[in-house]
């Protein structure tokens, strides 16, 4: 074979190569049909959300303080989902008026649309959440509109192509946990389920702080704050069974590095310090993992994995 064909044979792995990743990005954007299906799923959620809040506000005086933190939470995490959620809804429009040749931008679909599922799941597990405490102070309607819209997020999670394909969500590797404040980001991120102190509520959030699952093998707490965690668990001796979200798309490596040094810190005992690379490390051997973790599986894996 002489150089030449050589060139040729290159060029041609080359075109296969890049025709095989457009189709990979070609896979995450929706036909007309399926985008018009999520736009009236989506319709119909923002007006039960709108019926929640109206609830909310007639109920306001009489909830608790957790409660109401965390309406704002969720208020807040709604705002960002739509940002996401708009963002998704675009790129699959910018395709049918573009046409579907550019690789870089089917890369960047693929992203969004992980990103934007990853949106739905947190919501899903808020309103399950909320859902679980009005029932339990017997408020039946509220308790019952919460597990709807948890409901609506599941069914519009399976509207969007390409989530069962394994991808990266953007997740900024940059940074050094040590000049980041741990104890801020904390406030931002968790303490509106898991207490200003991160000392729980009682049965229904689990305390951090002196909780077996933070001070005990580093690659528990991480997978933890990567992939969600969900059914019943045991902290200090207490039940809880509720879900955690997932804060892979919304927190850097080193985030969640200072923000679990910060808790391990603030525990009894000595452990070992979380690095940037130990977050890499864990998020890049479970990078196929799309769905919470459950007890049974964070004991099991465990043992080989320190
Ligand atoms: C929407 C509410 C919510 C938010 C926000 C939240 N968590 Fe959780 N978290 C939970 C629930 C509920 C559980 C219990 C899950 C279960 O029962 O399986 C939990 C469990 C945990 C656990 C394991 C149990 C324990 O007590 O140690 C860790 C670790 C944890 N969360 C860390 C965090 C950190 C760190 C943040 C902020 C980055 C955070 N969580 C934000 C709801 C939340």
């Amino acid at each position: 074979m002489n150089k030449k064909d050589i060139g040729l044979y290159l060029v041609i792995i080359g075109l296969l190569v890049f025709l095989s990743s457009c189709q990979m990005g070609r896979s995450d954007y929706m036909s007309e049909e399926q985008r018009k299906e999520l736009e009236t799923a989506y319709d119909s959620l923002q007006s039960n959300y709108k019926m929640l809040l109206v609830n909310y506000e007639a109920e306001t005086d009489t909830l608790p303080s957790e409660l109401k933190s965390l309406y704002s939470q969720m208020q807040k995490m709604h705002s960002e989902m739509d940002v996401s959620h708009r963002q998704m809804m675009a790129g699959n429009m910018g395709r049918h008026m573009q046409g579907d040749n550019m690789m870089a931008e089917g890369m960047g679909m693929h992203m969004q649309s992980h990103m934007t599922g990853e949106w739905y799941s947190q919501m899903m597990g808020m309103h399950d959440q909320m859902a679980r405490m009005h029932q339990r102070m017997g408020q039946q309607d509220m308790a019952r509109i919460n597990r709807h819209l948890s409901e609506e997020y599941g069914n519009m999670r399976k509207m969007i192509p390409g989530l069962d394909e394994p991808s990266e969500v953007p997740f900024n590797e940059e940074g050094d946990p040590a000049l980041l404040n741990g104890e801020n980001l904390y406030s931002q991120n968790c303490a509106s389920c898991h207490g200003g102190n991160a000392e729980g509520v009682s049965g229904v959030f689990p305390p951090l702080v002196d909780s077996e699952w933070v001070t005990g093998d580093k690659s528990v707490p991480i997978r933890i704050l990567l992939h969600g965690l969900q059914g019943e668990i045991e902290v200090q001796e207490q039940e809880y069974q509720g879900s955690m979200p997932s804060f892979k798309a919304r927190l850097s490596a080193a985030e969640i590095a200072a923000i679990l040094n910060h808790l391990r810190e603030e525990s009894e005992g000595d452990h070992p310090n979380i690095s940037q690379e130990d977050i890499i490390r864990i998020s890049n051997t479970y990078s196929d993992r799309a769905t919470p973790w459950n007890a049974e599986e964070l004991n099991v894996q465990e043992q080989g994995n320190q």
